[in-house]
């Protein structure tokens, strides 16, 4: 192992880790009950700690992985890559692997998106859009359009302006003072059913929508929203029709709508980019997590040509994007990235990711769906969370301090399966071009997980 080759073991690395590393969305206090692990190797969908333990990558490392760790097509893309160029800047000049892979991107957007701005993370491909669209409206004539639109619920990352955008809960609830203001739109509402089908309704979402927009569309710039699903707000669906619905109202208000596919693009809902398989043309496109397949940190802001023009000026009028970061566009990414999207667009067209789809379905059916401690599963293409509960007959939730999402998680690793709580639920994000075996095996240790944990609350 690399790591005992360098002398180094698991208690040193523990207390090294404990003494110097600061492990973000983590509670301290909680090393003892739930100690990091170190993961010192991954391969295909599975990851491997330092003592030879593996574990399912159930969260595909923070919802990132689409072919796996280790992947020979993405590791040859990055080796042949080194061979050129670590990285260069993009500051005024490029190099042929992200000008390639702006070319690429283009492709695979709605016809208007031509045009790649990169940055290195969801939270920044979010934070440009919002400055382009401000910047925009300025360019233009109409600077009075300065407002910003967002939904309930959302999560667009940990910047400040992404936090801003957010909708609310405790995350980015101390920062709100120095956040700006954002009007959010009621979410469409979740309509209790148990077991795995889940209804929406939208009509209230869109009326306020439409109230707003009505009112305050002449100063309102743009309105930012994660597509089909809201991912941290815990897999929150919206119903078919309803983002044609939004982009219409945008369109007819003359705001512009900034489409988050953060999570949900590059295969995640069965389809390469859900903007595009429901025919809306939004004005900017996030796009980030799954771009390099989970191998590097890399981001897109995609644009349109009418938006970009509107950048273009004499040097001294200071019309140009200042917005920059020292990486943006690092080869060694772009590269990953362009062959993963290239690899991916065969699996789609080969119903790949649809036979994940449909075998998770029948997985999460089977398993977890009537299991009395879940009171519902929502799941579309490879995106699934459950909420737990005491009692399924009841409304009673888990008090906080009862750390139940947790405490299922570590059943879960004890198992073989790495999981990320969220509060009382449990998301399930696997690699993108997950095995239906590898399914049913992360089904399974997730209801034997639930069993063994709640068997031990009713004994106490
Ligand atoms: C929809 C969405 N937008 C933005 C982000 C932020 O991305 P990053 O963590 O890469 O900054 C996330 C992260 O989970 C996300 O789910």
């Amino acid at each position: 192992m690399v790591a005992v080759s360098r002398n180094l073991n698991q208690s040193t690395l523990d207390k090294w880790d404990a003494d110097h590393a600061w492990h973000p969305f983590t509670q301290s206090s909680e090393r003892g009950f739930a100690p990091p692990l170190q993961i010192e190797k991954g391969e295909g969908h599975w990851l491997f700690d330092l003592n030879g333990n593996r574990y399912f990558d159930g969260t595909a490392s923070m919802w990132t992985n689409v072919r796996g760790h280790g992947n020979p097509s993405l590791d040859n893309a990055l080796r042949e890559q080194l061979d050129y160029l670590a990285h260069s800047t993009f500051l005024g000049h490029g190099h042929p692997t992200a000008t390639l892979l702006s070319r690429k991107l283009a492709e695979i957007s709605p016809s208007a998106l031509e045009v790649a701005f990169f940055t290195d993370n969801g939270s920044c491909a979010v934070e440009v859009a919002l400055k382009m669209s401000f910047q925009f409206w300025q360019l233009i004539g109409r600077p009075e359009k300065q407002k910003v639109v967002a939904m309930e619920g959302a999560y667009h990352g940990d910047t400040f302006g992404a936090m801003s955008v957010g909708g609310g809960g405790f995350f980015a609830e101390r920062f709100r003072p120095w956040c700006f203001e954002v009007e959010h739109f009621p979410a469409p509402l979740c309509l209790e059913s148990s077991g795995i089908i889940h209804q929406e309704d939208s009509t209230s979402s869109l009326d306020a929508l439409q109230l707003l927009l009505d009112r305050e569309g002449d100063k309102i710039a743009a309105l930012v929203l994660e597509p089909s699903v809201q991912g941290a707000a815990g897999m929150k669906q919206q119903p078919s029709g309803f983002l044609q619905a939004v982009a219409q109202l945008c369109q007819k208000a003359d705001v512009h709508l900034i489409l988050d596919e953060v999570f949900v693009g590059f295969g995640r809902l069965g389809e390469m980019l859900v903007c595009s398989d429901e025919g809306v043309q939004p004005d900017f496109l996030c796009l980030a997590k799954g771009l390099t397949g989970g191998y590097l940190p890399l981001a897109a802001t995609m644009t349109t040509s009418e938006v970009y023009a509107a950048f273009s000026g004499a040097y001294h009028e200071h019309k140009a994007l200042y917005h920059g970061h020292t990486f943006t566009a690092n080869p060694l990414a772009a590269a990953v990235a362009l062959r993963n999207v290239e690899m991916l667009e065969e699996d789609l067209a080969q119903g790949l990711v649809a036979e994940g789809t449909k075998a998770f379905g029948y997985y999460l059916n089977k398993t977890l769906a009537k299991h009395p401690n879940v009171r519902e599963v929502r799941q579309r293409g490879l995106a699934c969370c459950l909420d737990l509960c005491p009692d399924k007959d009841n409304s009673n939730a888990f008090p906080v301090t009862r750390r139940a999402g947790l405490e299922v998680c570590m059943e879960a690793r004890a198992r073989g399966v790495l999981l990320r709580p969220l509060g009382n639920s449990i998301p399930l994000v696997p690699p993108i071009l997950v095995r239906p075996d590898e399914l049913e095996f992360l089904c399974h240790v997730l209801r034997d997980s639930l069993d063994a944990n709640f068997a031990k609350e009713q004994k106490s």
